[in-house]
């Protein structure tokens, strides 16, 4: 008797950085509910997510990694990428959102550990994701996007944020490079590097908790706390998402979500 194979349903699949709480945690959430299957990678993964995906009967894998030893995460990302079933993927992302600040501050004061981790996880990690991720993906015709989660501050100098301006520039304009070679592609890749806002996340938390006497735009952080314009974690996620679904996707490939319609 011939066996009857039940085609599984092809979905969209989004593998995101830094999922365990912030921006990160609220993308995945938000595309789990939406159908994507989800791989994220972080140090701790997020039990809250795991029974999420569970009620939902979505596919989510969670992964612990150190991106501030990215060769490793980016040979294992490829490996899993190139074993995708084909028939299943409607569609592929890559989220760069992954970032690590140095305590904010002069750079002459900045311990040198500390500002190569945060070099090697907000910009090497993103380079050497992305690159594993369009080889891995390379034979598919699918849409694939890459969508590197900026800042303003890649964009504007701050006193006392100089590796976090290089790291948020240098991926800016990586995009950009990008953007032009896989324009030159049959099936190639679309880039965007967006900045999400402002956002209450532990990364405001510690800009406003800096010592405003070695980082003077410290205040200008509480402030925006005090007076209510952060976006929440969930809101800024809308808006993130709304800019990988949109039909231009990669037209313009440096965006921030304050310049999109509907945000
Ligand atoms: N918050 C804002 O106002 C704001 C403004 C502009 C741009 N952004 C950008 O938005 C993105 C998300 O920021 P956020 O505010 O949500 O940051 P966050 O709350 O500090 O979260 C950072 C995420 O990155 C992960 N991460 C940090 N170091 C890592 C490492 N070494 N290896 C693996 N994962 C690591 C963390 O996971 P683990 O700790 O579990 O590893 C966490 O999930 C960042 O790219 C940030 O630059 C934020």
């Amino acid at each position: 008797m011939s066996q009857v194979h039940t085609p599984q349903p092809s979905t969209p699949v989004t593998i995101i950085t830094g999922a365990s709480r912030g921006l990160g945690l609220g993308l995945a959430a938000q595309l789990l509910e939406r159908g994507h299957r989800v791989l994220t990678l972080q140090r701790t993964p997020h039990t809250g997510l795991a029974a999420q995906a569970e009620r939902l009967g979505r596919r989510l894998e969670q992964w612990s990694v150190d991106l501030t030893e990215p060769t490793q995460a980016a040979a294992r990302l490829k490996a899993w990428v190139q074993a995708l079933s084909r028939t299943q993927v409607a569609s592929l992302h890559l989220i760069n959102n992954a970032a690590l600040l140095v305590e904010p501050g002069p750079l002459a004061a900045a311990d040198p550990g500390a500002v190569s981790a945060a070099l090697r996880t907000s910009l090497e990690a993103p380079l050497l994701l992305t690159g594993a991720f369009l080889a891995a993906s390379a034979d598919l015709t699918v849409t694939r996007k890459v969508l590197n989660i900026s800042s303003g501050l890649g964009r504007f100098a701050m006193a006392g944020s100089a590796v976090y301006c290089a790291a948020k520039a240098g991926m800016d304009h990586f995009s950009r490079a990008l953007a032009l070679e896989e324009a030159e592609r049959p099936h190639g890749a679309r880039i965007v590097s967006l900045a999400p806002g402002v956002i209450d996340t532990d990364m405001q938390v510690q800009l406003r908790g800096a010592d405003p006497a070695r980082f003077s735009s410290q205040g200008r952080f509480a402030g925006l706390k005090a007076q209510g314009q952060l976006d929440s974690a969930d809101a800024a996620a809308a808006k993130v998402l709304a800019c990988l679904d949109a039909e231009d996707f990669g037209q313009k490939v440096i965006a921030d979500v304050r310049d999109l319609a509907g945000t």
